[in-house]
Parts: C-alpha cells; structure tokens; sequence
C-alpha cells in the first residue's frame, strides 16, 4: 500500500508479486478471471506530455497480461462527431487553438460534454466486462477531475486512479510538439508545419492558463515528472492498481535498442528434439563466434548488457560476447514436461490427443508436467518490466521465449504469437519508437535446421508482419451513438 504522497524513485522498487492462477495439464486451459477487475485510470496533462503515449503502452503491456484494456481518447471522438456533423449538417468545426480557450465558454463547454460522453462510453464497456478503462484526456482542471470522481462514485466497484504526466523539461515538450506536427496527427493533416507548430503552441498555451496540478489529498493517483525523473504516488492500493503504477514509473523514453537472438543452433536442435539442455552444434559454435563482430558493428561504443538463460546453449552462444552478461532463470525455455527430449514426431505417437489439442490452441496448451505459452507470458512479466526499464539489451534467448517478448514489442495477438518466426542465427533489432517499434533482421550466412512449425492448414494463419514497421497515430473511427 503507497499512501499520501510516496516519493518513490526508479531504482530499487519491488515488485508485488503476480496473482494469475490457471489450471490445466495436457489440454487447453482456461483464460484467468479477471471479470472482477474494474478500473478507471484517468490521464491528466497538458498537450504534448506523453498522455496516448502512456495510455497506449498500458494498454499494451496488460492486454499481453491478459486483461482487458481500452483507451477512450476523447480527440478521437471529439474529431469523428465533427466528421459526422460535417457529413450530416455540412457545418464544418474549427478545432484550432481558440477551441481550447477556457475564455471561450460555447468551446469549454463542448469539450466538457465530450469528456463526459467518452468517461459514459468507458464505464458502458467496463460494466460489459472490461478491466481498465483509460480515459484519454487532458483532464486538467479539479473541476473536471471532481466530476469524474462523483460520476464513479455511482458505480458500485469501479476504482478510479489519475495518472498525470508532468513536464518541464523543454527538450521534451519541443520533440513531442515537433512529432505531433511532422508525423501526422489528425489534428493537423491539413496545415503546414509551420502552421500547425504555431496553434499547437497556442493550444497548450490555453491550457497553462488554467492547469492544476493533482494535489487532491483524497483522489488516487500516479504523478510522473519528467518521465519518471521523480514520482508521486497516493492512495494506490491492491494488485493490479499497484501493477500499473508500477509499471509506468519504470517507462523511460530515452533511445536504445533490443536485440533478440536464438541460441545457436544446438545439439537437439539438430536431432529435432525439444526442450532438453545440449550444448551447440559445430554450426552453433560459428554462430557463437561470428555473434560479437555483428553486435558491436551495430552497437559502436554505446554500452549493452547481454541476458542469457541459465540452459547451457545460451551461455555457450553469449561467451565471446565483450559485454556484461547477466543469466535469468525466467528466460528459460518453455518447460515440455513428459515431451522433454522428444521430436514431434515422438509426441505425435505418445501423445496424439495432447498434439492435436496443440495444435488447435497452441497458446493455451499446457504439456504434460510443463508449460504452455500463457504460463511463459506470466513468468516473462518481470522481464518485461525489467527491460523497460533498462536501456541497449541483447537477449540470447529460446524460440517460445522470444515470440513471447517479441509479441510485447509489437502488441500482436496471442493466437499468432506461437507461430512467429524467430529463426536460428538471425540477430532481430528492435528501436522503440513514440507508437510503436521498428525492426531490422540480421541474419549470419552460417546454415541452421528450420525449427519452425508452421500453423495447421485448417485453423486461422497468423498474420504476416512486415520486417520494418512503424505506426503512427492509426485513429480508429468511434462508434457513437450519434
Ligand atoms: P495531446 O494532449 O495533445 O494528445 P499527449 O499528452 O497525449 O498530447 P502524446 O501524443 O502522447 O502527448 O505525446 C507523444 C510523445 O510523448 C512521444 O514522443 C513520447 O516519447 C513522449 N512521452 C512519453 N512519455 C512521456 C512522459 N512521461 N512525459 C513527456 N513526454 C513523454
Ligand atoms: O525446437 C527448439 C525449441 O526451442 C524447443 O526447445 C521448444 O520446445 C520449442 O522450440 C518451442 O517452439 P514450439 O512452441 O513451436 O514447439
């Protein structure tokens, strides 16, 4: 429990620890009951303080956990009913900067109804089952956040937290304004930079006028300054509502990059065994040799730390590697239990029911005395929250291991997640960027086995990602009941 005011800062925080229990050997198993969680976390800030941005990597980070998350952005609405009228009445709104003027009551108003409309659409699909609602809002008056408070307090079991993103730092107020006006917000598709760098200046200007900070001694919430250069915690209690604070405090957006690499290819690998803990293949040792000069090619002089299992395949690949090396017992392969050692073709035999039950619902299969990949996600969420708060990693790891983690980076859906292919010798290079990741591949011209099992031909293939990709503002119409 973190009451009135915890400073607490970055370093050193511990984690509570997960509760999801799930049950199940050999077949598929049941998605964990979340149906009690209900949760509000309302954003606060002025524009260009990194609300969407905190907003959308909450959302990832617990859909990945599993729970049910939505953002209720309300620029997003705001913008589709002016489409609306447009369409209907042929009145076309003006939503420059002297929309946001508090002075301007008609506006004030306006916008006030649609906060309202958004928090109505968010509590509608909280009590249809959701967990966490974000609304996605300025937020920025205790006036707006006194309402707020009292519309949930009728709902019965809704928690409501503020998470308020505060910035005075001009180095990032003027890279987050420059990203809004060069890279397409909707706002200002059809202005020119210039144009649009000069009312977006003035509509956080009209927005300082009347800005208060969040000191309700009452209100629970999550105050991050200067990305996380200090944090202001009050009244946060329980699990999940710890979780998510925690979680945001440990978010920094300074450039780094992930690598994610396969062991070399091992022993088993070979013989099309899985699981097991063989050392590398002749090939896997070149693999393992040729590793350092394409990392530090790619690295320079920047500093990187390198996370290796504890299975020995991937402290051999990590050896030459000139860079502190750290083993983690989370990053272990998928446990196969009673298929241990086996080839699929050996399961297949002895165990046919467990292989087609795989085979229909890999991310829920749970071997015999093993894991399934939802159990791998929940042992990986230490990881995750340890590589966000870390900056150049490379991760030697496992195929089931890295699709988990890979999967967090690009928020891909969970029914791909088991057929992504991470290939054997290949290094993947990821560079976080404000929504979303880019991605290069490198693969070393040293011949592997293909441990890849491609989806059934009758259940649904995965998508196909593209090995660059990059999103930006992809704003999805709302459906209103207007
Ligand atoms: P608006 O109210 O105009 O929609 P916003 O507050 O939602 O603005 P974003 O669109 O999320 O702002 O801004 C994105 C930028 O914020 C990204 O470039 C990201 O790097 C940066 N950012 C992320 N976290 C923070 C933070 N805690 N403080 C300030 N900037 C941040
Ligand atoms: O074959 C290599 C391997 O790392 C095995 O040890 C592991 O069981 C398997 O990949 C995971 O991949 P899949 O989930 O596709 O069976």
């Amino acid at each position: 429990r973190f009451d009135e005011s915890t400073v607490a800062s970055r370093k050193g925080s511990t984690a509570p620890s997960p509760p999801p229990s799930v049950k199940g050997i050999g077949k598929k198993v049941a998605k964990p009951d979340y149906s009690e969680q209900k949760i509000v976390v309302a954003m606060v800030g002025l524009p260009a303080r990194g609300k969407s941005y905190l907003s959308n990597k909450l959302m990832i980070y617990l859909r990945w956990l599993e729970y049910d998350v939505k953002v209720f952005n309300v620029g997003q609405l705001r913008r589709t009913k002016a489409r609306q009228k447009a369409q209907k009445l042929g009145v076309k709104e003006n939503h420059n900067a002297e929309f946001f003027s508090h002075s301007n009551a008609q506006a004030t108003q306006s916008r006030d109804s649609l906060a309202e409309e958004s928090l109505e659409m968010l509590i509608k699909w909280l009590k249809e089952g959701g967990n966490v609602g974000i609304h996605d809002a300025t937020n920025s008056t205790k006036s707006r956040r006194a309402k707020i408070e009292a519309r949930l307090a009728k709902e019965k079991g809704m928690i409501l937290i503020f998470l308020e993103s505060l910035c005075d730092d001009p180095a990032v107020i003027a890279a987050n304004v420059e990203l809004k006006v060069s890279q397409g917000d909707p706002d200002y598709k059809d202005m020119s930079p210039d144009e649009a760098r000069k009312d977006f200046l003035r509509r956080i200007n009209e927005y300082e006028k009347v800005y208060e900070t969040i000191t309700e001694p009452h209100l629970s919430y999550l105050r991050i300054k200067n990305v996380g250069e200090e944090v202001t915690m009050s009244r946060i209690n329980g699990y999940l509502s710890s979780r998510i604070a925690f979680y945001l405090m440990n978010l920094h957006i300074r450039p780094r990059n992930i690598f994610f690499s396969r062991h070399g290819e091992s022993q088993y690998n070979v013989e099309g065994k899985i699981g097991g803990d063989s050392l590398l293949s002749l090939r896997g040792m070149q693999y393992a040799k040729a590793l350092p000069a394409l990392i530090t090619d790619n690295i320079g002089e920047k500093p990187l730390t390198v996370w290796t299992s504890t299975l020995k395949r991937t402290i051999q690949t990590a050896q030459y590697l000139p860079y502190t090396k750290l083993t983690w017992k989370s990053l272990d392969e998928l446990d196969a239990g009673v298929c241990d050692g086996m080839t699929y073709e050996e399961i297949e035999q002895a165990y046919p029911d467990d292989y087609a039950n795989r085979d229909e619902d890999k991310f829920n299969y749970r071997y015999r005395g093993g894991e399934s990949y939802r159990d791998v996600v929940v042992r990986l969420e230490p990881v995750i929250m340890e590589l966000e708060r870390q900056e150049n990693i490379l991760i030697i790891g496992h195929q089931a291991i890295l699709r988990c983690l890979y999967a967090y980076f690009h928020h891909l859906p969970q029914a791909d997640l088991p057929y992504i292919k991470i290939p054997l010798h290949t290094v993947i290079k990821l560079t976080p960027k404000a929504y979303g990741c880019d991605e290069e591949r490198y693969t070393l011209p040293i011949n592997a086995v293909d441990t890849h099992r491609p989806k059934p031909k009758a259940a649904k293939q995965p998508n196909v990602h593209p090995t660059t990709q990059r999103i930006y503002y992809v704003e999805e119409e709302v459906k209103t009941s207007a």
